[in-house]
């Protein structure tokens, strides 16, 4: 199969869990026989220093004409004097919005190896394997009127029945595949918008008798997240409280690092780790890659219908995490690496599985990110579009360009 991938690095830790990322996609390219052209592209802060925007139109064209896309990280404290819309962060909304994507997909599931990383008592954590639902183009991050003045600040919070319908949707369906079980999370006792979405989902829940629903208020759910999260499934709920509840599921599995997104309901689907840029661990060779690497086995699953290739790339990282392999946001296990070296062990395992060796090192591919100023160039991809860049090597250096 040849398609053509969206790279978008953008800031702080996102080059370096991006190559991790798209090094393990080349591999699982050269293993299955596949052919993926990765095609790089600004957007957050990089895209500000670079074009003065956070989401040059370019970079929404290409990731429109691409069949999937896969996404670092945004967010620069450079930028944080910015007016909300100029942002690096708005390039973001941006482009979720521009690709159509509505449904957050943000699976939580607690890796064995990792019960005594989890700063959740081991008996209260253990089996947690949960799926946030997050309605993503929508709620208070889109509402308008929205206004900032030097004494006043404006956000609106509003839902229609069929922004709601189209999430349940993908929430109910999801949990046909799961373990039948739906946690709609909300404010209802409170907020107007909230007692729309539980008639809505109450509503949908009648075409799915065999999937069991409860409400539960947001304040409630956060709680319970911590003092039983291996009885959630599926968690459906609204953009902010989405943003909110996933950050803390992520951290139940281990750290904020280990989780992947992807991003639906669009022609192309967008994937990225659930964590954000991380300025301080930039350019150390700290972070953690396992959110990334996870994000483009979503991508293999959903947007390319390559299951078992999903499934091989899930499994290696599951036995690098078996073997000890860890960077420093997971303080028990015993094998510390940095970003490179959990990518490298991750791809070790999964040649290992396939029965072939890891590629050494990083085999020399071309290309590098700076080349990014030059707008439409395509990097990343050795003899241009329609080659391919599977050679299971790194082209995404992530350096930062002065
Ligand atoms: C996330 C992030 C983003 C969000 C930011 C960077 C705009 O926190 O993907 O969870 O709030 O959606
Ligand atoms: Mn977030």
């Amino acid at each position: 199969m040849h398609v053509r991938i969206a790279v978008l690095p953008g800031d702080g830790i996102g080059p370096e869990v991006i190559r991790e990322a798209v090094a393990c996609l080349g591999q699982v390219a050269r293993i299955f026989g596949h052919s993926f052209a990765f095609q790089s592209h600004p957007v957050g802060g990089y895209a500000i220093d670079a074009f003065n925007e956070p989401l040059p139109g370019a970079t929404l064209d290409a990731c429109l004409e691409a069949d999937a896309v896969l996404l670092g990280a945004v967010g620069d404290p450079r930028h944080d004097g910015l007016p909300s819309g100029r942002r690096p962060e708005s390039g973001l909304l941006a482009l979720r919005k521009g690709l159509g994507a509505y449904a957050n997909l943000r699976p939580a599931v607690l890796h064995p190896a990792l019960v005594r990383s989890s700063p959740v008592r081991e008996d209260v954590v253990r089996g947690t394997d949960l799926l946030v639902v997050r309605e993503l183009a929508g709620g208070l991050y889109f509402g308008e009127p929205r206004s900032l003045d030097a004494d006043r600040g404006v956000n609106t919070l509003a839902y229609s029945v069929p922004e709601v319908e189209r999430v349940a949707r993908y929430a109910f369906d999801l949990a046909r595949r799961r373990r039948r079980k739906v946690t709609s999370v909300d404010k209802a006792n409170v907020l107007e918008a909230s007692q729309l979405w539980r008639r809505v989902v109450t509503q949908m829940a009648k075409e799915y008798p065999d999937v069991a629903l409860e409400h539960l208020y947001v304040d409630a759910c956060a709680m319970a997240l911590v003092a039983r999260p291996a009885s959630f499934d599926v968690v459906l709920t609204d953009n902010l409280f989405g943003d909110i509840l996933s950050d803390e599921a992520a951290v139940l599995t281990g750290s904020l690092g280990m989780l992947p997104s992807a991003s639906l309901g669009g022609r192309v689907g967008l994937y990225e780790p659930v964590h954000g840029s991380a300025p301080d661990l930039a350019g150390k060779d700290l972070a953690n890659p396992v959110g990334a690497i996870g994000s483009a086995a979503m991508l293999l699953r959903y947007s390319l219908g390559l299951e078992a290739e999903a499934a091989a790339l899930e499994a290696a990282v599951g036995a690098a995490l078996d073997q000890g392999f860890g960077t420093a946001d997971l303080a028990c296990q015993p094998a510390r690496v940095g970003t490179r070296g959990m990518g490298e062990a991750i791809r070790q395992c999964l040649a290992k599985a396939a029965g072939k060796d890891a590629p050494a090192g990083n085999g020399g591919c071309c290309c590098g990110r700076g080349d990014l100023a030059l707008p439409g160039h395509h990097v990343g991809v050795e003899g241009g579009p329609g080659a391919s860049c599977a050679s299971g090597a790194a082209p995404f250096h992530g350096e930062v360009p002065a």
